[in-house]
């Protein structure tokens, strides 16, 4: 009777652990890898763009992208991304079309934006230039 839970208990673990392997875990060597759009915000965007999203002005201009009517177009906020632009660098090869996607949805609905249509897989097929930077 209590053999049969252990024995299937055993065999999942022996199914989970090469996935574990591709894990980042604490003091691995590999960084965790930003997945929802506010994790891929806070990683790559708000260095430049603040965490309130509000810009800043200073050594450069970073304009606010709070409340901003631009990100009412899906394929602007995807251009501009894609490709950078002035002071901005471009992350068409650094992000998947998966991680652009999340990013430019949670752009559009936080910071005060209220764009609730779906960033869609064309807008996003810029993305994933480079299939190593595919996670
Ligand atoms: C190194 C600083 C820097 C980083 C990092 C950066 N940006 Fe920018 N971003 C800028 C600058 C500077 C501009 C203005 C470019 C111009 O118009 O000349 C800009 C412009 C933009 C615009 C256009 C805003 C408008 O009103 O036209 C969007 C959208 C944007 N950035 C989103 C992002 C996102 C999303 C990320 C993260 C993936 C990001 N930026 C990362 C500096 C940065």
């Amino acid at each position: 009777m209590l053999k049969r839970p252990l024995l299937i208990a055993a065999a999942l673990c022996a199914l989970a652990t090469p996935a574990l392997a591709d894990e980042p875990g604490p003091g691995g060597s590999k960084p965790p890898v930003a997945r929802t759009g506010e994790e891929i915000y806070r990683t790559y965007c708000q260095a430049c763009h603040m965490a309130d999203a509000k810009g800043a002005v200073g050594a450069g201009s970073f304009p606010a992208l709070a409340n901003n009517p631009r990100l009412g177009t899906t394929g602007y906020a995807a251009y501009v991304i894609a490709n950078g632009r002035g002071g901005m660098p471009w992350f068409k090869d650094m992000l998947s079309k998966e991680q652009a996607q999340a990013l430019i949805g949670y752009l559009r609905t936080h910071f005060g934006n209220n764009y609730k249509e779906p960033v869609t897989a064309a807008d996003v097929e810029a993305f994933g230039q480079r299939p190593s930077s595919r996670f």
